[in-house]
């Protein structure tokens, strides 16, 4: 019965939104706000973000304000929907609410704001911290209740960050007493981590004293910041007291103490006593080493102990999967101790394998091991390549590479005129029809790729480094990392470029997504398997979904195109997003098709037919293929229908 009445209650909607479209495209319609008030509202307390959203920009498009209940409706009503993206639309309505609109905004929304800020996933709500300070600061000066969620929520934001304001941190808890609130576990454990990032031991000794006094049991990770304060200022057996306090009071040891413990050993060299707790790590079965291989191989590097190194990365290949961090440990140790055609093997291994690659990093040091080796022409070839693919050559290198060039060539080459090669090319198409976005300027003369990825998805962080690392020659200086193995960020960007003509014409010729006209020639493997690591998912029974966005018929073209290669699938509309989808069997004949060009990595989290991980699907609202029409209680979908026939 609920479900008769929902759906017939959706249909009422889509058809009062189709008339007010309509009447707004008629000459003699003039804008009726209130009529349009009304109309959001609607929508926006049924969870139609989409369409609530559109009125309300029709709104500002006439050089109205929207009224406060709107703003209001609007921000809960992308709050309440997990989708991508909504989040972050969520705190631009808020904060037009209050600087457009200067409305004070009720206690409860600027709470829930809050909370939906700290429930990022995957560690991303620390990119959010201004946007929480913003709510703070609205709630101080609006006179509202400060509840103590939010200086518990905000002081653990703050404790995250990569440089910490302890002074933040101070006055939010000086706030926090004169409101006479209580510091719970949570605000310990914020300021230990707090201290742990430099150094601090009597704040950490006092907070440490505090939290023992509470009465709930310490979590581990209150052990591992501990150590590192006492590690940060030399106080190595301190450390080691700790690790070992932490099996006492625990009755276990964390793997985090473990590559903690082997970290700060490293650091003093106690490479003995290191050794023996990788030993412990290894024998117990609990796994990630990777922290730990890297730590040890880097500081045999530093020690000169180049036997040591080997045999330590021969056995994390053994055990873990290595990446182009202790790959390029080890590639500096083989050139330092002039085993170069080792050293050139495995510079050929990382190229060849996509999962690894090479950097800037580990081209300098294979150029550096040519050039003093005298192998000219070796160190020629490297060149090329770093000049190919942008690479800083570090300047002591330069100097000597000059000499070499110059005595072969008649000029040093400029770095080579940018054209994209063909592997480049398809990447793109790709990664375009997974949502990728072009801006171009006014006049449509050159253009600029945006690269961004969901730093809440595991497979879209994999992804990036992969793509960051395709592009680079043509990303802008400031997407350029300059250390070469530091973390990649999630959104970056290539210069802009009237080479991206072409690209921008076709799948963004009005700054809008569309489908091109010849998209039936392009869909090649490598361009499906690109579309899908960036702008698809498995769904939890194993399907394989691709998000796409255009017009039904450009839709439509690309499912023909499907067809003509056997390959099956269903669509469904999401507002203005279509899902092309691939169910049970066809699942695993688009599989088979585009798995050679899924990266090693990302295999197991797209592999058709598999069982889905909950923490990786991050997207994973399932959409109801079979249906005609989505569930009431997800309450977050737009309208929706079933365009394939
Ligand atoms: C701590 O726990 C003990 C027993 O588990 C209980 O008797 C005591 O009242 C608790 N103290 C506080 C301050 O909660
Ligand atoms: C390699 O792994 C380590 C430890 O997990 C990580 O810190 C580092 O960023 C990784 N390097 C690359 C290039 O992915
Ligand atoms: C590429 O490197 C990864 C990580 O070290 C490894 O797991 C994978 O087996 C390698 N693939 C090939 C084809 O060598």
């Amino acid at each position: 019965m609920r479900k008769g009445s929902g759906s017939s209650k959706r249909m009422l909607l889509t058809w009062l939104f189709i008339v007010y479209k309509w009447m707004m495209q008629q000459h003699w319609y003039r804008f009726d706000f209130a009529l349009a008030t009304k109309l959001a509202n609607y929508m926006g307390k049924e969870r139609k973000f989409t369409k609530c959203r559109e009125i309300f920009d029709d709104i500002i498009n006439q050089g109205r304000v929207p009224s406060e209940s709107m703003f209001h409706i609007l921000t809960v009503a992308y709050l309440s929907t997990p989708v991508q993206g909504c989040l972050d639309e969520a705190c631009g309505i808020y904060n037009r609410m209050i600087q457009l609109g200067g409305y004070q905004p009720r206690l409860s929304l600027h709470n829930s704001l809050f909370r939906a800020l700290l429930n990022r996933p995957g560690g991303s709500s620390k990119y959010y911290l201004k946007q929480a300070e913003f709510i703070f600061h609205n709630l101080e000066t609006c006179g509202l209740e400060i509840q103590k969620e939010i200086y518990t929520g905000l002081i653990w934001l703050h404790s995250y960050q990569d440089t910490v304001d302890k002074e933040r941190i101070k006055s939010l808890r000086k706030m926090m007493r004169e409101s006479g609130m209580e510091e719970g576990k949570e605000v310990l454990i914020s300021i230990l981590r707090a201290c742990s990032k430099d150094g601090d031991i009597e704040e950490a000794e006092r907070t440490w004293i505090k939290l023992l006094g509470s009465n709930d049991s310490i979590p581990s990770q209150a052990f591992v910041y501990k150590m590192e304060v006492y590690s940060k200022v030399g106080e190595i057996t301190k450390s080691l007291e700790v690790f070992r306090e932490m099996k006492k009071c625990l009755g276990y040891t964390s793997i985090a103490s473990y590559h903690k413990i082997i970290e700060v050993l490293c650091e003093s060299e106690q490479m003995d006593l290191a050794e023996s707790f990788m030993k412990e790590l290894i024998e117990s079965g609990m796994k990630p080493l990777m922290p730990s291989y890297i730590k040890l191989t880097d500081t045999y590097l530093r020690l000169n102990c180049h036997d040591k190194l080997e045999s330590t990365f021969l056995e994390c290949l053994e055990k873990c999967r290595p990446n182009r961090t202790i790959y390029n440990i080890y590639l500096s140790s083989l050139v330092k101790v002039g085993n170069l055609g080792k050293a050139e093997e495995i510079f050929n291994h990382m190229g060849e394998n996509v999962t690894i690659g090479v950097n800037a990093k580990s081209c300098n040091t294979i150029l550096c091991g040519y050039l003093s080796s005298g192998d000219n022409s070796k160190a020629e070839k490297i060149y090329d390549l770093m000049c190919q693919k942008k690479f800083e050559i570090e300047s002591p290198l330069m100097e000597k590479l000059e000499n070499v060039l110059r005595s072969s060539r008649k000029e040093v080459k400029k770095p080579l005129s940018l054209k994209l090669s063909k592997e480049q090319r398809e990447i793109l198409m790709g990664l375009l029809l997974g949502g990728l976005r072009i801006d171009s300027d006014e006049k449509r003369k050159n253009h600029m790729i945006r690269f961004e990825f969901n730093p809440s998805s595991i497979p879209h962080s994999i992804l990036k480094r992969h793509i960051h690392d395709q592009y680079h020659e043509w990303l802008h200086p400031s997407s350029k990392l300059t250390a070469g193995d530091g973390d990649i960020p999630h959104k970056f960007n290539t210069i802009s470029h009237s080479y991206f003509g072409f690209y921008a014409d076709q799948f963004w010729p009005k700054g809008q997504p569309v489908i091109p006209k010849l998209i039936h020639r392009w869909l090649s493997p490598i361009v499906l398997a690109y579309w899908y690591m960036y702008g698809g998912y498995r769904t939890s029974a194993g399907d394989i979904l691709l998000k796409l966005k255009g017009s039904s018929e450009g839709v439509e073209k690309v499912v023909k195109t499907l067809k003509s290669k056997s390959l099956n699938c269903r669509v469904k509309r999401k507002g203005r997003v279509f899902w092309i989808g691939f169910l049970r069997t066809d699942s695993m004949w688009f599989w088979k098709l585009v798995e050679p060009y899924i990266l090693d990595d990302l295999k197991d989290f797209l592999k058709a037919g598999s069982e889905t991980a909950d923490d990786c699907a991050v997207e994973s609202r399932d959409i109801n293929f079979d249906s005609a029409s989505d569930s009431d209680e997800k309450g977050s979908s737009d309208c929706s229908e079933d365009v394939n026939p």
